[in-house]
């Protein structure tokens, strides 16, 4: 089972303001970053085993242009300037998913903006670790 961690909730930061007046997000709000390109949204993470985790990161993006971002995992660029592409409103939520390396234990995840429009709004992560890779054949 996945674990959530709300983008409104510490341990995470939102440089940007906490926000709740698009309807249709998860928690109490989401993290309606600053629309600059060094306005970052950091989750912390904890994963029970070392290995390749899933995030779904679920977004709104009412603009009419893709909101790009790298993701950085403890710092490293794991997935580089990629698109949030626009969901048709604010109130529309859409989910990335990646794969990413995790260490045992805390871990963070970094969404940077790579244009100067900033990141989409974000309402959550998702993290999923330990599933069973499928067995081949079966
Ligand atoms: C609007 C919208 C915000 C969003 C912003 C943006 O102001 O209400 O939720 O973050 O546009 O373009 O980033
Ligand atoms: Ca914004």
């Amino acid at each position: 089972a996945a674990t959530r961690y709300e983008a409104e909730a510490a341990p995470a930061t939102c440089t940007g303001s906490i926000e709740s007046n698009h309807t249709g997000y998860s928690g109490n709000g989401f993290c309606n970053g600053d629309n600059t390109i060094d306005a970052a949204t950091q989750f912390t993470v904890t994963a029970s085993a070392a290995g390749t985790a899933t995030i779904a990161i679920r977004y709104a993006n009412g603009a009419t242009g893709n909101r790009p971002a790298d993701v950085l995992v403890n710092g490293a660029l794991a997935h580089a300037n990629t698109a949030f592409d626009p969901t048709g409103a604010w109130t529309a939520w859409a989910t990335k998913t990646f794969a990413v390396p995790v260490h045992a234990g805390t871990n963070t995840i970094r969404l940077d903006p790579a244009t100067a429009a900033g990141l989409a709004n974000i309402d959550y992560l998702d993290l999923e670790t330990g599933s069973a890779p499928p067995v081949e054949g079966k």
